[in-house]
């Protein structure tokens, strides 16, 4: 395979086509990531949020102090304090800081992952959790015929390995389940368009697919320990 593109950032210039897909998915996905994330950090005192945007695990997990990292001002300025201002590859924070640190749908963002992955280890304490989430390319199959998807640098298919080769204990947690149900033809476009999808193609597939649509998700909730 070629080397992969990052998928490219349009947080600050078009904030609404992240919301969109946030507000769809919360309508009409039966999975929850950020509940699943949080359980899985149950007792840790200190997160922090690599790519937290305006706080969505925040929010699913109010009793943990979590500070949120992104490098789109326009979602920082809504995301509750503390938060700051940097990049996954230059983590502006102490060695052994941290009990959990979180990089959710962010990796692929990254030219080089596994620069991010080295920073979170190393603000990490010893035994602190890492834990990562991607879709896999093979996701959402219903809309094949809709849409190209190339591979990224962090697609579910290489992440396991990519994070093992800086984390010494990784734990895959995948899923291939129909999720997502979408019930209007309007509901189709717009969860296409907050994919990136264009516009004539995603009307096209609103007009072509019976709705109710049942979409099945692929991807992986990586879960890594940093050892000593
Ligand atoms: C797809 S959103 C995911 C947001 C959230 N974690 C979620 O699961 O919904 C990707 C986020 O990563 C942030 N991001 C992209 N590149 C980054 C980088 N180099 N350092 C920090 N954040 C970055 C973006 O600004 C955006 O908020």
């Amino acid at each position: 395979m070629a080397t992969p593109d990052a998928v490219p950032v349009d947080y600050d210039s078009n904030p609404d086509r992240y919301r969109s897909g946030a507000r769809l998915s919360k309508a009409y996905s039966q999975a929850d990531l950020y509940a699943r994330v949080a359980s899985r950090l149950t007792g840790a005192d200190l997160v922090l949020d690599v790519g937290c945007a305006e706080g969505v695990l925040r929010e699913a997990m109010p009793d943990t102090r979590l500070i949120g990292l992104d490098m789109a001002m326009t979602f920082l300025r809504t995301h509750p304090a503390p938060r700051v201002r940097a990049s996954a590859t230059a983590i502006p924070f102490q060695d052994n800081t941290f009990d959990g640190v979180t990089t959710l749908n962010m990796l692929y963002h990254l030219a080089d992952p596994t620069q991010a992955l080295r920073e979170a280890k190393r603000v990490l304490k010893p035994g602190g959790v890492l834990i990562a989430s991607t879709i896999a390319r093979s996701d959402s199959p219903e809309f094949a015929a809709y849409r190209e998807r190339p591979p990224s640098t962090f697609d579910a298919e290489e992440a396991p390995e990519i994070v093992r080769g800086v984390f010494d204990e990784v734990e895959v947690d995948a899923w291939d389940a129909p999720l997502v149900t979408l019930p209007t033809k309007a509901s189709v476009r717009d969860y296409l368009l907050a994919r990136r999808v264009d516009e004539e193609a995603a009307e096209r597939a609103a007009r072509e697919l019976d709705v109710p649509l049942t979409v099945t998700k692929r991807g992986a909730l990586l879960v890594a320990r940093k050892l000593v």
